[in-house]
């Protein structure tokens, strides 16, 4: 059988935030200079693959997914000679780049929406939703109504999420060839692939409940996938749908869509809603893990295996624990989740354990939708509570610089940052990180490593062991007669029984073999099973 997946499950993304991670000419924002002079950091962590969020040009309104022109870089970025240079730099590594493609909404810096507005009727008028009247009452996902009036037109445009991202008009034969056009050009230029924000926003009902999938959502995806000269690409959408039904629409390998999605509802561990903390377990995050290998296998799809992300808190902080046991932590969760079936992505500093940012003055967050949020918090709680909200919820939390070193600008900047460091990157910083014989970084290598020499943690089939309350996880890969066993303790020191014996670990966090079966907290191990 033609196994369409079979080199994307070998794929490691490591996604980075541009903005973020190094600085090279001394403005205090990250730029593609920058990322080209970490790729050996990148490579030799086990990544084959790189995720770069929105760099094309934009007034950063919501840092580069308010795009104003899809064919040119972000200023503080670089140039199109840089960008050049990184694809052929990561080529020559034989690494990929996945680009991060915002096909829902443009700026309204962007010169569609600029001629757009100049009249009800020109060559982009139906480019975007533009009403009399607002024809529903959808709101923005950062706060507010989704329907902005605009004086020149005299009209109302959509806007899901910030006033200055325009949603497009996908119904418009043109916005379709337009994004088209986009999609082909970064292919041309040598991109392997897409992030793809928001995906399943683009087909809309303006009748019905905004987070409905619209009518038109998979002949949209199609013709930006599903043509001969993208079917190639390594397609991952962000959507918003948890229902088994719609991903095997989205992602069935005879489908032509997207080859996998993300799927979210691991981001509840931890958390009652997006600002609001919940006392939780790693057993929770076992649960969405094994609910989602089982939906996934069972309907021949391929899963997405990620635990943070540019609008994720940092996943140590929120349900592990990012001081004394941040190390065990870490590690832990990471076996619980890149020894399973599907792609791996890592988001940059969670290779070292970086823990959520923690800042004590509003003044700092820069984040439109903590910004946006904030402002409805402190009609409900004391200034001290909204603070802490937004510092647990924040999307500055992962956005935060690189740490690189325990320098005065932490190897990422001379200047001043476009964000402040997280308040502990003296002591959390890769330098200290690599130093360390607790290196979260060396632990994700040498897992990464395993991955990458035995076909059974690509290929193999997950079997769960655990029973669904045990204080612990473990699942065996296995392809022909190759049997591994990954063994994930949570919280707490447990004793953990096993159907089949094992050999010495071949990776374990702790260093040593829990031969008698007691567990320390955190402690994982992957052996291989005695046959
Ligand atoms: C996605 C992105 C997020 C962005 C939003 C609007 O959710 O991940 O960062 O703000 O889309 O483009
Ligand atoms: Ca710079």
């Amino acid at each position: 059988m033609n196994d369409k997946y079979k080199d994307f499950r070998r794929m490691v993304v490591y996604q980075i935030y541009p903005r973020s991670f190094k600085d090279t000419n001394g403005d205090g924002i990250g730029d593609l200079r920058g990322i080209i002079s970490k790729l050996d950091y990148i490579k030799d962590l086990g990544a084959n693959a790189v995720w770069l969020c929105p760099c094309f040009k934009s007034p950063n309104e919501d840092n580069g997914y308010d795009v104003s022109d899809y064919t040119d870089i972000m200023d503080e970025f670089g140039t199109m000679d840089d960008m050049d240079e990184l694809i052929r730099e990561l080529h020559s590594r034989d690494m990929k780049l996945i680009l991060d493609l915002v096909p829902n909404h443009t700026s309204t810096q962007h010169k569609w929406f600029q001629e757009s507005r100049k009249s009800k009727d020109n060559p982009y008028s139906d480019y975007y939703y533009w009403f009399d009247e607002a024809p529903n009452d959808w709101k923005s996902a950062f706060g507010g109504g989704a329907w902005q009036f605009d004086d020149v037109r005299g009209q109302y445009y959509l806007h899901t999420f910030a006033v200055g991202q325009a949603d497009l008009n996908w119904d418009n034969p043109a916005v379709v060839k337009e994004m088209q056009n986009v999609v082909d050009f970064w292919v041309d230029k040598g991109c392997d692939g897409f992030r793809v924000d928001v995906i399943d926003s683009i087909s809309k009902d303006i009748e019905n409940d905004c987070n409905e999938l619209g009518p038109r959502l998979h002949e949209y995806i199609r013709a930006l996938f599903g043509r001969e000269k993208t079917s190639h690409l390594f397609t991952v959408g962000e959507g918003h749908t948890n229902e088994i039904e719609d991903i095997v629409l989205h992602c069935a390998p005879d489908r032509d869509e997207l080859s996998t999605i993300f799927i979210f509802d691991h981001m509840e561990c931890g958390r009652a809603d997006k600002f609001t903390p919940k006392e939780d377990g790693l057993g929770t995050l076992r649960d969405y893990l094994v609910n989602w290998q089982r939906k996934t296998s069972a309907n021949g799809l391929l899963y997405s295996l990620f635990i943070e992300n540019h609008d994720q808190p940092q996943f140590v902080s929120r349900i592990g624990n990012d001081r004394e046991l941040r190390y065990e932590a870490a590690t832990d969760i990471a076996a619980m989740v890149y020894m399973l079936k599907g792609t791996s992505f890592i988001y940059q500093g969670q290779e070292i354990g970086m823990p959520a940012a923690h800042y004590d003055s509003i003044e700092v967050f820069d984040d439109v939708e903590s910004l946006g949020h904030y402002k409805d918090m402190i009609c409900k709680f004391s200034l001290e509570e909204a603070l802490e909200k937004v510092n647990f919820g924040s999307r500055d939390n992962p956005r935060h610089p690189m740490a690189w070193d325990s320098s005065e600008g932490h190897g990422f900047s001379d200047a001043e940052p476009w964000l402040l460091h997280h308040s502990r990157a003296d002591e959390v910083n890769v330098e200290n990180d690599l130093a360390s014989d607790k290196s979260v970084y060396r632990f994700y290598q040498k897992l990464l490593a395993l991955r990458a020499a035995n076909d059974a943690f690509a290929d193999g089939d997950v079997e769960v062991i655990s029973k669904p309350d045990d204080e612990y996880f473990v699942y065996t890969r296995t392809l022909g007669d190759e049997k591994w066993a990954v063994i994930c303790n949570f919280e707490k020191e447990t004793e953990i029984g096993l159907p089949f014996r094992c050999e010495e670990p071949v990776l374990a966090n702790l260093g040593r073999d829990a031969a008698d079966g007691k567990y320390l907290p955190y402690e994982c191990a992957i052996a291989k099973v005695s046959k």
